[in-house]
């Protein structure tokens, strides 16, 4: 699907998009349905995305990646999530929290800090994860009761996490914990843990709907002595660099929502194509050109609202955050909508694993949920107008 004129594209953009698919369709999608069977973690993908460079998407160069703010990096990033989505998301998510575990440190780290932690993120050696949500506050960020305590030139962490995409297989983890009880949003902190402190631990893996190639677990952090130089910021400035994050990775998520949708639009309009019934192919049939016609709809208009949030974002447009949440909301609920339907018209073999409708659809519905709900992100639009 080809044809309706797109996001005008740099050069250089283009030649991104097209190694992104072509690696995405000769080694990517092929190991797509084992991955999700066997919930493994693509160990073999993420080394060829790093080799390749594509980690470094996400990296600013100074600190070997290739990401610029001139040249909209965070659209060509969010391309190369939106290829990689259309065949597996448990690989696109390890570009997503290659995104996600080091905005942080891009927003509001130190020269020492960056140096430290982002070039090998770039070349796919280091993974990261983001630890904000816990048991009992997922939405409501403030409400969290993981808690650091300076001791001379350490910090104390002592809590839990939950819901966290790539425990066991980070590297480190950006922790956000509360240092001033009384001071509920400002008495939030961000740290960065080596995964190798003591005191920490991998307490349980979730078995999930989709993206079962990505481990998502809950932490414990029984007196996890780290650093007081793994601060991120000042002591306090935890939710705004949570929330700044979250404004930027979002569209991680709408990319991978669109990605899903175009994916599934692919491979049911080529089966479509094919597929016979009443002695003609589906296509002929309007009640199924109809749903491939609304998929292409909302994939088209999907893409305008992703591309024009992520240069927005790069730009610093005044309310980039809400727009990057309409993205969120759109491209999500489109990749819902869509891979329901595009099942539909697969018919019996869009219910079974020898085709990768089914999986598509259990894939699309976390994009609805992680990264803020679908209901969080209507909050933030409502509260931009
Ligand atoms: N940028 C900068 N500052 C911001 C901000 C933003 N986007 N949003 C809010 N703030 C500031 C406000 O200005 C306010 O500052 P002052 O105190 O100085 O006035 C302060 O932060 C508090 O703001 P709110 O009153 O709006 O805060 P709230 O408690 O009402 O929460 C919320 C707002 C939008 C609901 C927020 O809690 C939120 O985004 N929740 C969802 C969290 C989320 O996305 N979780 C997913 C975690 S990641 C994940 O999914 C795991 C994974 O591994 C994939």
């Amino acid at each position: 699907m080809t044809s309706i004129p797109q996001y005008s594209l740099t050069d250089e953009q283009l030649a991104i998009r097209d190694m992104v698919r072509q690696i995405t369709e000769e080694r990517i999608a092929p190991r797509a349905a084992e991955i999700d069977a066997k919930g493994e973690y693509p160990h073999d993908l993420r080394k060829l995305l790093g080799e390749q460079g594509i980690y470094g998407l996400a990296i600013p160069e100074e600190y070997g990646g290739t990401h610029t703010e001139e040249g909209c990096g965070t659209l060509t990033l969010n391309i190369a999530v939106e290829e990689i989505s259309k065949a597996c998301s448990s690989t696109a998510l390890t570009l997503m929290v290659a995104e996600l575990g080091t905005l942080p440190i891009r927003i509001a780290g130190t020269e020492e800090q960056k140096q430290k932690w982002l070039p090998k993120v770039a070349t796919g050696e280091w993974s990261s994860a983001f630890g904000l949500s816990e048991p009992e506050a997922g939405s409501d960020v403030a409400g969290m009761l993981t808690r650091a305590v300076k001791d001379g030139d350490e910090y104390v962490i002592t809590g839990s996490k939950s819901w966290i995409t790539n425990a066991g297989i980070a590297d480190y983890y950006i922790i956000f914990a509360v240092t001033d009880k009384e001071a509920k949003h400002k008495g939030i902190s961000a740290f960065v843990m080596e995964a190798d402190r003591p005191g920490f631990a991998v307490t349980s893996l979730e078995h999930k709907m989709g993206i079962k190639g990505s481990p998502t677990g809950s932490l414990s952090f029984d007196e996890v002595r780290i650093p007081a130089e793994n601060l991120l910021g000042n002591e306090g400035e935890g939710f705004k660099i949570a929330m700044q994050t979250l404004d930027r990775s979002r569209l991680g998520v709408a990319a991978q929502g669109l990605g899903i949708a175009q994916g599934a639009l692919d491979y049911a309009s080529a089966y479509a194509k094919e597929r016979k019934a009443f002695g003609k192919v589906l296509t002929e049939f309007q009640a199924v050109s109809g749903k491939l016609a609304d998929a292409a709809i909302g994939c088209a208009a999907g893409r305008e609202l992703l591309y024009k949030a992520a240069c927005g974002v790069d730009r610093q447009d005044p309310g980039f955050g809400a727009m990057s949440s309409m993205a969120k909301v759109f491209c999500a609920d489109h990749a819902m909508k869509t891979t329901v339907e595009m099942v539909q018209v697969l018919g019996g073999s869009g219910y079974v694993v020898e085709y990768p409708m089914e999986r598509f659809m259990r894939d699309a519905k976390i994009t609805q949920i992680y990264e803020g709900a679908q209901e969080i992100q209507r909050v933030v639009i409502a509260r931009s107008l």
